[in-house]
């Protein structure tokens, strides 16, 4: 079976210092942790300084954005190579904020996805229905478009190394989290969709997580679903104490023997 995969989103919080005091703290929290893949995303300018602090660890960095060019006159831009050098095994990309405050298309989240790739970077892309589309029944034909459109052109083998993440943009920040059988209605449906199009080798290890309201005390529940392979945990995971024990409630989810995690740390 698949490894959990737990992330944390810190989206714009955190200074370097501070991301730097928690790395260090979480370090040796999660230390004997096995059988987890545990990732933090802190903001662009502490990447580096965290994954410096996070080296020969158990845990890995992404960072939560990249741009798709790989230099060049982009002001306020940084590309995956950049990402890449500065430490950041894996990134974030397309997530609901980007695609609704800053208004990023599925083409674009193509786009750096390919661009990610090609840096040998690992993307985690986000795919998930608003409120409002939920209630007039689009949710699959949503999620059918972003997947489509985002991952288009991608390889067999490559959707098989892929993290979407599932994020309902309704339980997002809200503390309204979706049921499991929610989650695993989506995933499945996520995961059909992929061996569809992409073959049941891609389907079988691409991880498929949960993000939207994550807690210590919702983790247990939503990973024990057969296709929820893990979580993107935003709020729950700025306190050290409370993303540690979101880790430790996903250890062993999907039982002992997890196929080798995509970090190479777990
Ligand atoms: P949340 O955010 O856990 O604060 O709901 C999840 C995310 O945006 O990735």
């Amino acid at each position: 079976m698949r490894t959990p995969f737990i992330a944390g989103n810190w989206k714009m919080f955190k200074t370097v210092h501070e991301a730097v005091v928690y790395a260090k703290e979480f370090r040796s929290l999660v230390k004997d942790v096995t059988g987890v893949e545990i990732v933090v995303a802190p903001p662009f300018l502490a990447v580096h300084a965290v994954a410096e602090a996070l080296r020969n660890s158990n845990v890995a960095v992404a960072a939560q954005d990249l741009y798709w060019e790989r230099e060049g006159a982009f002001t306020g831009a940084v590309s995956a190579p950049m990402i890449k050098e500065a430490g950041a095994e894996f990134v974030i990309i397309g997530h609901s904020e980007r695609r609704r405050l800053f208004g990023e298309t599925d083409q674009a989240v193509n786009r750096k996805l390919l661009a990610a790739l090609a840096a040998n970077v690992g993307p985690i892309v986000c795919v998930g229905e608003t409120l409002e589309e939920r209630e007039a029944g689009q949710t699959l034909a949503v999620l059918d478009r972003q997947v489509r459109a985002g991952l288009d052109g991608l390889t067999a083998e490559t959707v098989a190394d892929l993290v979407v993440a599932y994020e309902p943009v309704w339980a997002i920040g809200t503390g309204k989290v979706a049921t499991a059988a929610q989650a695993q209605e989506a995933h499945a449906h996520i995961r059909g969709r992929l061996r569809q199009w992409f073959g049941a080798h891609a389907a079988d290890h691409c991880h498929i997580v949960y993000g939207g309201s994550v807690k210590p005390d919702n983790i247990a529940e939503l990973i024990q679903e057969p296709d929820v392979d893990g979580a993107l945990v935003g709020g729950a995971s700025l306190d050290v104490k409370g993303f540690w024990n979101i880790v430790m409630k996903s250890q062993h989810a999907q039982g002992p023997q997890g196929t080798p995690g995509k970090t190479g740390k777990s």
